[in-house]
């Protein structure tokens, strides 16, 4: 990098901070606000993908397939989302996926949200998850920043576009929904109606 670059570099980065400290705070008169829904369509429709919606289910049992059936063997997430008695996640799904179709599936730290922040995808509407993932009484305590690096590099998050044989993968690529989740941030995260 130059000496010319990274004073530019550096301004970029102060008002992407800027930005991202003002979530939930946009006004609809803000030209940004049409851009940023814009940009929601595109991260919704990621989120509400079955690679997705599979571990953030309305109840407490993980779901499989594209159609999002309950998982077999009654399996639950149970209080720390790790699972109940035998049917811990980690007796049958490990670090990355077992080959084969109909194989589990594998991330680090297989698991769902536990039961006191459950992270709901399923059945919510456009409205109630935007407002879910700028709330961070609603989505796990994280800031505008720290929710981004989640989507960015979160090894299950990640495991959506590397699902294993027999699975379809998340379609949009992972780059652009990263982009879309930034544009939304930055316009102030706002609400659809
Ligand atoms: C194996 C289960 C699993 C899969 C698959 C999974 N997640 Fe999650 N997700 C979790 C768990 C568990 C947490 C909470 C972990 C934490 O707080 O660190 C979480 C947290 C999140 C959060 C933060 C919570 C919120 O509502 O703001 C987001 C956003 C998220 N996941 C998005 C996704 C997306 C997008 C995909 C698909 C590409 C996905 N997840 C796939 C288990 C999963
Ligand atoms: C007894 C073994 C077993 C246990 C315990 C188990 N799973 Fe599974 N799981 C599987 C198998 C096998 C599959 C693959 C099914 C298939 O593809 O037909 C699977 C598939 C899944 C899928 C579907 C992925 C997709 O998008 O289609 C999710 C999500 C999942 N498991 C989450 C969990 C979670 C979370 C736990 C713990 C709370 C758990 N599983 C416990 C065996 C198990």
């Amino acid at each position: 990098m130059t000496a010319f670059t990274r004073p530019v570099t550096v301004l970029v980065l102060l008002a992407g901070l800027a930005a991202l400290a003002q979530c939930g705070s946009s006004a609809s008169a803000d030209p940004a606000h049409a851009a940023g829904l814009l940009a929601f369509d595109r991260v919704h429709a990621v989120l509400m993908h079955p690679r997705c919606v599979n571990c953030h289910p309305a109840g407490r049992a993980p779901l499989q397939g594209d159609d999002s059936r309950p998982h077999e063997q009654n399996v639950q997430g149970g209080v720390d989302g790790q699972g109940r008695f035998a049917m811990r996640c980690s007796n049958c799904h490990g670090t990355s996926n077992a080959p084969g179709e109909h194989a589990p599936p594998g991330a680090p730290n297989w698991h769902l949200p536990a039961a006191e922040m459950p992270l709901v995808f399923e059945g919510r509407s456009k409205a109630e998850l935007a407002r879910q993932l700028a709330d961070p009484r609603q989505n796990g305590g994280r800031t505008p920043q720290q929710l981004l690096a989640h989507l960015r590099m979160d090894p299950l998050v990640l495991w959506g576009w590397q699902p294993g044989e027999g699975r379809t993968r998340v379609p949009i690529a992972h780059a652009d929904f990263v982009a879309a989740a930034a544009a939304w941030i930055e316009a102030g995260c706002p609400i659809p109606d």
